[in-house]
């Protein structure tokens, strides 16, 4: 089984998550962890399994993430593939499934791709990293929204249980 894990990220949040997975897949040699902006230097069909991780800004999944998707879609629907979006909003419990996460609905609507397994995962919030403009917006998003506002400090919300629990359900599809 090779896999391959792209991540789609501006903070490094996501690719952190990204390796977090395949900490617990089997096969853990064959793995390649690779971020989507350099995916041209790879062919997807060398691995029977992919995993997509891509993360929000300011509503949004990246562009690049749509055009590999379009461009891809044909090979991804032959493989096992999943895909796990990140954000803040997922911090809250009622839209912390990919049922229930604004995000991933709009997401999986649009692309029509349809993967053995979805995931999301409430994101970080690294005000120490975000330039001042970024960092003005989100504490009012956060404040409007009763999140963490004291912009000296950040904050991780990501249950790393539930990842790890995803990692699992992925090694599942793999028996199935
Ligand atoms: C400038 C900026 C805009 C963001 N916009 C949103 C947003 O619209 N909705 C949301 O739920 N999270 C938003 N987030 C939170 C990110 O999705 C979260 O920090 C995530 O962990 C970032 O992952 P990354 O480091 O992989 O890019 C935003 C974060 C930043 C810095």
């Amino acid at each position: 089984m090779k896999t391959l894990i792209i991540f789609s990220t501006v903070d490094n949040h996501t690719k952190k998550i990204s390796d977090y997975i395949s900490r617990f897949l089997d096969s853990k040699d064959d793995i390649d962890l690779v971020d989507l902006e350099v995916i041209n230097k790879y062919n997807i069909n060398d691995y029977n399994r992919i995993i997509i991780g891509a993360s929000i800004r300011y509503g949004k999944f990246r562009k690049s993430l749509y055009e590999f998707i379009s461009k891809n879609k044909i090979h991804l629907d032959k493989k096992i593939s999943c895909f796990f979006g990140v954000n803040l909003v997922a911090r809250k419990k009622e839209k912390n499934t990919p049922e229930t996460n604004p995000y991933i609905i709009k997401f999986l609507k649009k692309t029509k791709w349809q993967p053995n397994l979805v995931g999301v995962f409430a994101g970080s919030l690294e005000y120490s990293k975000y330039k001042i403009s970024d960092k003005f917006i989100i504490k009012f998003i956060m404040w409007i929204t009763n999140g963490p506002t004291d912009t000296s400090k950040n904050y991780e919300f990501t249950d790393w249980d539930d990842v790890k629990n995803f990692s699992k359900k992925i090694c599942e599809i793999n028996l199935s």
